[in-house]
């Protein structure tokens, strides 16, 4: 594997980013969404790729098997922001989608998207997970990712993602952003990934709802389907296994799929830490999350 220098962290704006999401900033900042896009917005690892796929197949899952084995998913949905030397940039991709809707993936915070999203009304998706699992898959997706810094040990990482020291910044700030986006911008939809585990099904139906669509009961089991976690496991198009800077070796891309996992990872001390950290953070809002089901 083609060694690759990691990036470091860097404040930017208040939130910690690195080069590899900013480097393109005012072209990203310029870019012209259209009223009929969609716009996936997350913190990550929250199973962005999971519903990435789900809308994907929805709307273009009967164009044929050419696309469904060709086309890998960070090319169906183009991740708005990220910029990788000699590759063609997310706002590149994005400009070039020739579908209807487009679908298109971010992780920024609400405060960095670009303001045509919001001139042009685009409905917007976000995806929450659990703050523990989302710090324990983020761990081992910045071990195997060497496009993301050095996480160190667990206890280093678990540390630095409760200061917001880690790529996107503070998980807290970023799911409360979001959340408090939908107050004064109500073209958005909320899908927890805690749901989804539980109930694909019912999510899939509140997806369709928003969108405007109604589906049949053979699409909705064709989809459904299709975004099954071994299924995606399987499926070369979405486990990333076309992206040279992921060592899968070491850690997967569709790692486990679970709720809970944390528990395999905090020890004692550290949950209770993190608890009472989260407690304080959390405080003032509204949002809440589940961390078992
Ligand atoms: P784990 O590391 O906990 O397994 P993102 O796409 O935002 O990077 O999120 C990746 C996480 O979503 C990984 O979590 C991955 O396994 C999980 N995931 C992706 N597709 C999934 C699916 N179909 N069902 C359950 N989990 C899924």
């Amino acid at each position: 594997m083609e060694e690759i220098d990691r990036d470091t962290l860097f404040d930017f704006h208040g939130v910690s980013m690195s080069k590899t999401f900013t480097d393109n900033w005012d072209e990203v900042q310029n870019f012209q969404a259209r009223p009929e896009d969609i716009l996936i917005a997350t913190y990550p690892k929250a199973g962005t790729t999971w519903v990435c796929y789900m809308l994907d197949l929805l709307y273009f899952g009967r164009m044929g098997p050419q696309r469904e084995t060709s086309i890998p998913i960070h090319k169906r949905v183009p991740f708005l922001e990220i910029t990788k030397p000699s590759q063609p940039t997310g706002k590149d991709l994005a400009d070039q989608l020739p579908t209807t809707p487009r679908l298109i993936k971010t992780h920024l915070p609400p405060q960095f998207v670009p303001k045509s999203f919001w001139e042009q009304n685009v409905r917007i998706i976000n995806v929450f997970r659990n703050a523990k699992d989302s710090a324990v898959s983020y761990y081992h997706f910045c071990r195997m990712s060497k496009g993301m810094p050095e996480p160190g040990d667990w206890s280093t990482f678990l540390q630095n993602f409760m200061e917001g020291k880690v790529v996107y910044g503070s998980w807290h700030d970023h799911v409360k952003g979001w959340w408090e986006k939908k107050l004064t911008y109500p073209n958005i939809h909320h899908v927890f990934y805690e749901d989804l585990i539980q109930d694909t099904g019912r999510e899939f139906d509140k997806l369709c709802c928003f969108l405007g669509l109604s589906c049949s009961a053979e699409e909705k089991e064709r989809v459904t389907t299709g975004v099954r976690f071994d299924n995606m496991k399987q499926n070369q198009m979405v486990n990333y296994s076309t992206v040279q800077s992921l060592n899968q070796k070491l850690s997967p891309f569709m790692r486990k799929g679970k709720v809970g996992d944390w528990r395999n990872h905090f020890t004692v001390v550290q949950e209770e830490k993190f608890d009472e950290d989260y407690t304080r953070k959390m405080k003032n809002t509204t949002l809440q999350f589940r961390s078992d089901v």
